[in-house]
């Protein structure tokens, strides 16, 4: 085992929260036992020299890190309430006031995808055969370019298609090996998959729908205010936030306008 000086901790702990908004600071342990094999595999013998190599604005080495520590567990169909509202409400309100049907979409913080292809398909379903006049293309963005990079195979195995009915199996997906199957082209054309840092200033056009769902679980209240901050200004008005259910937002911190739970909407 090899062991965190306070100094150590104390420098991660800003570093990470200052360049990526995650909070570390209850995860002295978690450090310690969970990256001991990194430093092994690296050959080091101290922290310091594996949190010079992180800050030496290596992206790749700060999102294994952060993978290690957080979660990037999703799957299709996950909070399906949001579903059922995109569905219900958004798409029949954009069918009646959208002249463009152009629809702009947000999956912020997307890990391997499930959400904004969930999303795709659900909207695949609702449109049937006038989806060829829509233009309803998904920005989905993460820190962490390896889940990403599953995404754009699109394969996934039973975890995440848990929920998913057969319907969707037979129209969106083909069987691969025993319990695995991949999605068709068709749904993952319309999904980019970007690596971007919530931090990092929003200079993207703005968006009807923004999902950004178990994100900010990780963040301090400060942060996830100021976020949700900048979701606000890069909404259409009208435009609608989702956020996880075991989230909230401090109704006194915000201007968006609370419609139900986890679901926020831009005046
Ligand atoms: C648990 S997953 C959520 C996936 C999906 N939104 C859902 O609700 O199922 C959280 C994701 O947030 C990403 N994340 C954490 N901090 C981030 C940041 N500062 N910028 C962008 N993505 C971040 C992680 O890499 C991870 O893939």
């Amino acid at each position: 085992m090899i062991h965190l000086t306070d100094q150590e901790f104390n420098d991660i702990v800003t570093y990470i929260k200052s360049n990526y908004g995650i909070n570390l600071i209850n995860k002295r342990q978690l450090i310690e036992a969970r990256m001991y094999s990194v430093l092994v595999e690296k050959g080091l013998t101290n922290f310091t020299d594996y949190f010079n190599l992180i800050k030496q604005n290596n992206s790749q080495e700060v999102t294994a890190m952060l993978n290690k520590l957080t979660t990037n567990h999703t799957y299709f169909l996950r909070e399906e309430a949001h579903f059922n509202f995109l569905k219900n409400v958004i798409l029949p309100e954009q069918e009646k006031t959208n002249r463009m049907k152009n629809i702009r979409i947000w999956s912020a913080g997307c890990s391997s995808g499930e959400e904004a292809f969930t999303t795709i398909m659900v909207m695949m379903d609702y449109f049937g055969l006038r989806r060829s006049e829509w233009d309803y293309r998904i920005l989905a963005t993460d820190i962490s370019e390896k889940v990403m990079q599953e995404a754009r195979v699109g394969l996934y195995g039973k975890d995440s298609l848990k929920n998913v009915p057969e319907t969707w199996l037979r129209r969106y997906f083909t069987k691969q090996g025993n319990d695995h199957y991949v999605l068709s082209e068709e749904v993952r054309k319309q999904v980019i998959f970007k690596r971007f840092n919530l931090m990092d200033p929003f200079l993207f056009q703005p968006f009807d729908l923004i999902f950004c769902r178990n994100v900010m679980i990780y963040f301090d209240q400060a942060t996830r205010n100021a976020l949700i901050n900048k979701f606000y200004d890069v909404l259409k008005p009208g435009g609608y936030l989702f956020i996880g259910h075991s989230e909230t937002i401090q109704r006194d911190s915000s201007k968006f306008v609370y419609i139900e739970p986890s679901v926020y909407q831009k005046g």
